[in-house]
């Protein structure tokens, strides 16, 4: 099981728009155990107040390097020999330079010389400054100290304009905390191929047939695998996400078009999980014009797209199979019949008509059942702390066979 327990982090805190980001990074890493200790810039306390962090990490905020009630003159020394990592989010342009040249004029600063522990920034300001010279070669100086700088996200900022300076996900954020703190080698030498998103079935040249799959847990997978030291094959339907770094990703929009994708790249897979939530049929034929609007009574033919995870189970060889099963009612008997109709090893189920979890949301509640017979109810936790739940599952379950999949 994912855990930060017994880790110490030290956040930082510096003067972004995306400081109120960090509330919800500090949310997840105590979610996760992490004992963290929240350092604001004061520029970040015009963003947000300390406050917020201080209920959320359940330890005092600190602020001021000169504040007598807070011994923060010698607490600093205390914090940079305890912490197991110093996180940066939002790291602002003036603090990356900062970093990158020594200066310590406050608490956040002084604690980066202070620490032998690993640093991690997360940048997060205008794409113009992303792009200066003079912030390329801070963010390479602090690079070649071996501190980690993660890349912004590409979107819409603050200013109006749109490129790279977004703070990255928090999801992915944690993804490269947990790469520092708690690096699990087990899946090296797996090449796991994994479906995700939804799949669209055009109706006309302008519309078309989906679900509500946001791709959140097939990604969850991918980056976990990652993690864990497996190479990954992502083939994904439409999603907003951005890929995991490092997954070769084979992007599909068509049920058919996700099938060719997969039985491509079958050969080479010792593990196939398709969480995707492929669309069950197709209109017959799309006409190659748009339908005209207002038809009552309109009816368009469908029929049924093939079963992927079907013909995978059909062609399994050595490879472990895991399929999804999203149910509203008879939540594990209808996965266990799938399990079986499907030729799979394991399956994840979940019951989607309850709020809060499965389609579109962060967090799931599953129940993983095996070929061979075993049940597993898992409590409601993040994708990501599923997706590793599901890799624990499968390398149990392969161990227990002595030479691994039992045909
Ligand atoms: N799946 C697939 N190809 C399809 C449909 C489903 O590979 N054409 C896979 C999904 O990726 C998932 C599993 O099969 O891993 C179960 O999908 P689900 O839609 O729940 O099952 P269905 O067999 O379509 O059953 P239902 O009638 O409940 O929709």
């Amino acid at each position: 099981m994912v855990t930060l327990r017994g880790r110490e982090i030290v956040l930082g805190v510096t003067g972004s728009i995306a400081a109120y980001k960090a509330a919800y990074l500090l949310r997840e890493l105590v979610r996760l155990g992490a004992e963290v200790s929240v350092v604001m810039t004061e520029h970040a306390q015009r963003f947000v107040g300390p406050l917020t962090f201080r209920t959320l990490s359940r330890r005092p905020v600190l602020t001021d390097l000169f504040d007598p009630g807070e011994a923060a003159a010698v607490e600093h020394v205390a914090l940079a020999e305890r912490a197991h990592l110093i996180v940066v989010a939002p790291a602002t342009a003036h603090t990356l330079a900062k970093a990158a040249l020594g200066l310590a004029d406050d608490f956040l600063t002084t604690l980066l010389l202070a620490t032998r522990a690993p640093l991690l920034f997360v940048p997060a300001m205008d794409a113009g400054m992303w792009r200066h010279p003079t912030v390329e070669g801070h963010v390479a100086a602090l690079r070649a100290r071996g501190a980690v700088v993660l890349e912004p996200a590409e979107g819409e900022l603050a200013s109006g304009l749109i490129g790279p300076g977004r703070l990255p996900e928090v999801s992915e954020v944690v993804e490269a905390i947990l790469g520092l703190l708690a690096p699990k080698r087990d899946l090296s030498g797996e090449r796991i191929l994994i479906t995700a998103g939804p799949t669209r079935e055009p109706v006309d040249p302008v519309r078309y047939l989906s679900n509500r799959s946001s791709g959140k847990m097939g990604y969850a997978l991918a980056a976990a695998a990652l993690r864990r030291g497996a190479e990954v094959t992502l083939v994904s339907g439409p999603t907003n996400l951005a890929p995991p770094p490092r997954a070769r990703v084979i992007p599909v929009e068509t049920t058919e078009e996700m099938r060719e994708a997969v039985l491509a790249h079958l050969d080479a897979a010792t593990v196939v999980i398709k969480a995707a939530a492929v669309a069950d049929y197709r209109p017959v034929r799309p006409p190659a014009r748009k339908i005209p609007g207002r038809q009552e009574g309109l009816a368009i033919p469908l029929t049924p797209t093939p079963d992927i995870l079907r013909e995978v189970g059909a062609r399994k060889g050595g490879r472990f199979v895991v399929g999804f099963a999203a149910e509203t009612e008879g939540v594990a008997a209808s996965a266990r019949a799938k399990l079986e109709a499907k030729g799979a090893d394991l399956m994840v189920a979940n019951d989607v008509s309850r709020p809060g979890v499965g389609f579109e949301s962060d967090d799931n509640e599953v129940i993983l059942l095996d070929r061979w017979g075993g049940v597993l109810q898992l409590p409601r936790m993040s994708k990501l702390e599923v997706a590793d739940a599901i890799f624990d599952r499968i390398l149990a379950l392969r161990s227990q066979t002595p030479s691994g999949v039992t045909p």
